[in-house]
């Protein structure tokens, strides 16, 4: 080790020999550093590193961490599990409260099932479809990121194109080796935030279509609302087709009301999957929806969904400390204020140092678009970013102790607070990426 190298450096090094990538999830390599980060301790909105080094975290594990790291309802949670044996594959009194919980919270949840990732959710919920229709095709949106399992990798994290000539339908792109070209045969993807498209899709399509599925928030391109009426124009063209309609809320669900994204639109969809802030950090993943949808699942019904991890205690009994603050009253105003500050604040930073950056943000989490002005209403408009403005604004907050994840030019990707994130703790943030932007110049 050269005293120039860091432990975090040398640690990659060595995780490479060892580690494909010397990651144990592509996700984990932040594009901008060229590197994971390695650590040794989270803390409220705090990440500590092996170099000694504190950052803000604006990633919050991908958007798990909802109520902040070291979340001490969850600490206790994970010591009654202890307590309770390190049990697993077995029910408990606390698997069905939880469930309950979430049926209270969620406007289309009637009956739940656990798994333990958002795209074994997503998988499951796909095939819940699939089995209440009999019919195979999927329609996805440009720009959606719904896992990587076979039916859904396609079409996330697109290049921008100059013409589309197949309107409305974008030609099927898999983002992954390994999936059978025939597969293509059961995705169509179009746009989003474009009711034409949907309506001329479900009308030439929609006898064959098993479900629709989308990010009610496309968070996963930024953050990229729906139009007005787009969701309950979905709504009442898949009603009126018997299609399965499907909110992945594996990111939405909790960021700005305790029922999600489907309860701030007000639009039920059948089905939902949920995930990482459910459990605050902890693997826990939801299939939730209307009895009749649910009750296909076995051993009720003929569509098959288990695991020996699913609806593991630890993160159970996680979910149910999660669940029991996000449902305390005035806590989405203190998300909004948080949200209102940090946006504002990022907003004012960029124009006062001539950085071309827009931000949108939604509840907890955010989109920040570099080369970009005006509002982003599409993937295509998200898919033109300076990639390169992105990477170094990252590494120069990175140096002044702010945390942005990137996960590579074209995965936009999203960034979040958390609920222990203060307004001293926003403020100070903003301080520090000032300093970062009088670094990194205008260009
Ligand atoms: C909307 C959405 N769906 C599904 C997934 C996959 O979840 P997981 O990483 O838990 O498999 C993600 C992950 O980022 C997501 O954002």
């Amino acid at each position: 080790m050269t005293p120039e190298t860091s432990k975090s450096e040398t640690l990659f090094e060595f995780a490479s020999q060892y580690l494909v990538a010397g990651v144990s999830g592509s996700a984990r390599l932040n594009a901008a550093l060229g590197r994971p980060v390695y650590l040794t301790h989270g803390d409220g909105c705090r990440l500590y590193d092996v170099d000694g080094r504190t950052y803000l975290d604006y990633n919050l594990s991908h958007g798990a961490s909802f109520l902040g790291h070291n979340h001490p309802g969850v600490r206790k949670a994970i010591q009654q599990a202890l307590d309770m044996g390190v049990i697993c594959a077995y029910e408990t009194e606390h698997h069905s409260q939880v469930a309950e919980t979430l049926c209270r919270l969620v406007p289309c949840a009637e009956q739940v099932r656990f798994a333990n990732s958002g795209s074994e959710a997503t998988f499951a919920a796909l095939r819940v479809a699939r089995a209440v229709t009999g019919r195979a095709k999927i329609l996805k949106f440009e720009g959606h990121f719904h896992g990587l399992h076979d039916a859904v990798v396609w079409n996330a994290h697109g290049p921008a194109r100059e013409t589309f000539p197949t309107y409305p339908y974008v030609p099927p792109q898999v983002e992954s080796a390994g999936v059978p070209p025939a597969l293509a045969d059961l995705v169509l993807v179009i746009p989003w935030n474009d009711p034409a498209a949907i309506r001329q899709a479900l009308r030439e399509h929609g006898d064959e279509l098993a479900a629709v599925i989308c990010e009610p928030v496309n968070y996963n391109s930024g953050c990229i609302p729906p139009a007005p009426g787009l969701l309950e124009l979905l709504r009442a063209e898949t009603a009126q087709r018997g299609i399965c309609l499907i909110f992945d809320e594996v990111l939405s669900a909790f960021r700005m009301a305790p029922g999600g994204a489907q309860a701030y639109y007000g639009v039920t969809p059948d089905l939902c999957t949920l995930a990482k802030a459910v459990a605050n950090g902890l693997p826990l993943a939801v299939v939730a929806g209307k009895r009749e949808f649910m009750q296909v699942l076995s051993p009720q019904g003929p569509a098959a969904h288990s695991g020996t991890y699913s609806g593991h205690l630890f993160a159970i009994l996680a979910a149910r400390a999660a669940l029991h603050d996000i449902a305390q009253p005035g806590f989405y105003d203190r998300i909004a204020a948080t949200a209102d500050r940090l946006y504002r604040g990022l907003t004012a930073l960029f124009a006062a140092h001539g950085v071309p950056a827009r931000v949108q943000g939604l509840g907890a989490r955010f989109g920040i678009y570099f080369g970009v002005t005006h509002e982003v209403q599409a993937y295509q408009d998200a898919a033109r970013i300076d990639g390169e403005l992105g990477y170094r604004f990252i590494r120069a907050c990175f140096a002044r102790g702010v945390y942005f994840h990137n996960y590579g030019k074209l995965a936009l990707g999203h960034h979040g607070f958390s609920a222990a994130h203060t307004p001293a703790d926003i403020d100070e943030t903003l301080t520090r990426v000032e300093d970062a932007l009088k670094t990194m110049g205008k260009g």
